[in-house]
């Protein structure tokens, strides 16, 4: 059996995956510059498109991330393979501490503090209660349950959103279009963890901002195309003057790396952060590769990814 890897630091990958499974042939992409022939799997993160057309022999793709959009959105992408990606691997972990700090940092003011040090300003708020604080995860796959757990164990109220209808121990799951506006009017922190697919394109656009409550806070560890920048942008208001929305953590954009002259660098109420929430962690996902090959070798049947509806 013959693997191909291609991500950077492949070689890294090659002598983790080669340990874990010793009978196969692991090779980079670097190195197997040519005869790609009789490649049986690609585990792959963004694959160029000449790579993805060159591998007539593949019998599954395994994606080296969460997100598939890229992936999905490649014109080489060969139409009958079988995709599994990495669910969780170590990255929930990870993005919930992301999260967890962006939640703290509205919830206990570090945003107006930063502000009121700038104009060396000493005075104290009163502290909301975590309890009366209600987050919004949108997205409850592999990652973003996991993060609305870490939350109800924090203490804060939690809701959920998804496609489907899900439950979940301590968070009130809402589902479909009826189930975001349910959640938005309640919540005064808002996390994105869904995937980028035509469905969820600007979801979060002048319409769903407006629901949300006066002073509520976005974090966006998820996709850029999630957002309708011009409409968090008015949300947010310009200078000093605050918008209906009291800030955003942002680690997600439309175009990556976020433009030199994209307004978001500079504004007030914004952190942006360089897609580095949830890296994917070498050993557990060498870890979750082996077991999807060794699950594809054995006919078993795997959770693939749908490309029809984008994740
Ligand atoms: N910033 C980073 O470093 C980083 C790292 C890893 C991942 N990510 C992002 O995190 C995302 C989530 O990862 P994951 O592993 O949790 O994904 P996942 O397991 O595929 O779960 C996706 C969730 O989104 C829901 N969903 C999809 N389309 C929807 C729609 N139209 N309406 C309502 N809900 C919808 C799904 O609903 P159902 O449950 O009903 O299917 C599911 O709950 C990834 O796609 C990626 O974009 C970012």
């Amino acid at each position: 059996m013959r693997v191909l890897i291609h991500i950077d630091e492949a070689d890294t990958w090659r002598d983790a995956l080669a340990e874990r499974l010793p009978a196969a042939e692991i090779v980079t992409s670097e190195a197997l510059a040519h005869q790609r022939r009789d490649i049986d799997y690609l585990a792959a993160w963004k694959p160029p498109e000449a790579l993805l057309r060159e591998l007539p022999d593949l019998k599954g793709i395994i994606n080296l991330g969460a997100g598939v959009d890229a992936l999905l959105n490649n014109p080489g992408l060969p139409k009958d393979v079988p995709i599994v990606k990495l669910r969780d691997a170590g990255m929930a972990e990870l993005i919930g501490d992301y999260v967890r700090y962006g939640v703290l940092h509205f919830q206990r003011d570090f945003d107006r503090y930063r502000r009121q040090q700038s104009s060396k300003e000493w005075r104290e708020h009163a502290v909301d209660d975590k309890a009366d604080w209600p987050v919004g995860v949108l997205g409850l796959g592999a990652i973003g349950a996991k993060v609305a757990g870490m939350l109800v164990a924090d203490g804060f109220p939690v809701h959920g959103w998804s496609r489907s209808p899900k439950q979940f121990d301590g968070i009130t799951c809402h589902h479909g279009d009826n189930g975001l506006s349910e959640l938005l009017d309640q919540v005064r922190t808002l996390v994105l963890l869904l995937p980028g697919t035509p469905e969820t394109r600007h979801i979060i656009d002048s319409e769903t901002l407006a629901a949300l409550p006066e002073g509520a806070s976005l974090i966006n560890p998820g996709r850029g195309t999630l957002i309708d920048e011009a409409a968090l942008l008015e949300a947010l208001g310009k200078g000093e003057t605050e918008g209906r929305l009291r800030g955003a953590l942002l680690d997600a954009f439309a175009e990556e790396p976020l433009p030199r002259d994209n307004p978001l660098w500079a504004h007030p109420r914004v952190w942006v952060t360089p897609h580095m929430a949830g890296p994917t962690p070498l050993k557990e996902a060498v870890g979750q590769v082996a077991e999807l090959i060794e699950a594809f070798e054995a006919g078993e049947t795997l959770e693939t990814v749908d490309p029809s509806a984008g994740y």
